[in-house]
């Protein structure tokens, strides 16, 4: 079971706006992809300008964001994959150079409970992470990555902040099962928990604390699993 967090969520989406408008502003052109979903941006397009919806902010905590379809998020994932590639290998995070070779674990994009269109990935270690809330505990070096765009009233897509959990040995974070959280974005490290610019990222922890029923993650709607 996933748990309900209202307060936790929407102070925890608070502080991802507040970190990640720093992350955007150092968003390098050559990061972003030129994406869109075609249907949103003609019936946008179709509007006339002063009854366009906007985007106010225009990060993920401004719910509603266009609902796409399945097939609509995928190609549309399948569109900005490529700038979160480059994003990955721009950050400098050695950990995500073989990134695009991993397996995924979600079988398409869909809409996170962050309002952001996301799949999930990660190395050969966190393979485990597939059995989801029945699986044993991660073994320390596997990595899950949580990636995906935004969906702008618009219909642009946008290549979003990158999120990775990573196993680390027994002892480097007791509150939350020695899990290491790291925010990447416009192809920069932001911080990571107990690490660098560790403050930034206290607000992942504090969240993901409440996942403590299920080793701190909070996994993959089961609609969205793939199928045995
Ligand atoms: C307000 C609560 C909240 C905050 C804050 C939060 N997360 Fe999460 N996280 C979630 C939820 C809910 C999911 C499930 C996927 C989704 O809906 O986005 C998730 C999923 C993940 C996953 C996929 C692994 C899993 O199943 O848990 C990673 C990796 C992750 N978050 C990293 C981070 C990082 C890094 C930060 C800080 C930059 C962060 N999270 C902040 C709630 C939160």
């Amino acid at each position: 079971m996933i748990p309900t967090l209202p307060a936790r969520l929407y102070a925890g989406l608070l502080a991802m706006t507040a970190v990640l408008a720093v992350g955007c502003q150092m968003q390098t052109p050559a990061l972003t992809a030129g994406c869109t979903v075609p249907r949103i941006t003609s019936a946008y397009e179709r509007l006339p300008p002063a009854q366009r919806p906007a985007d106010v902010p225009a990060r993920p905590s401004a719910l509603p964001t266009p609902e796409l379809s399945d097939a609509e998020a995928e190609a549309a994932g399948a569109c900005v994959r490529p700038a979160l590639l480059a994003a990955a290998a721009h950050s400098g995070d050695a950990r995500l150079s073989g990134s695009e070779g991993w397996k995924r674990f979600s079988t398409v994009f869909y809409q996170s409970e962050h309002g952001l269109y996301i799949e999930l990935t990660g190395n050969a270690l966190a393979e485990g992470y597939l059995e989801f809330e029945d699986g044993p505990a991660l073994p320390v070096g596997a990595v899950v990555l949580k990636r995906g765009f935004i969906a702008r009233q618009s219909g642009e897509a946008i290549p979003d902040a990158q999120f990775t959990i990573e196993k680390m040995p027994a002892g480097y974070d007791p509150r939350v099962g020695d899990l290491k959280f790291t925010l990447i974005a416009g192809g920069t490290v932001i911080g990571e928990s107990r690490g660098r610019n560790g403050d930034k990222v206290e607000f992942c922890v504090e969240c993901h604390k409440s996942a403590w029923r299920q080793k701190f993650l909070f996994f993959i709607p089961p609609e969205y699993r793939p199928k045995n």
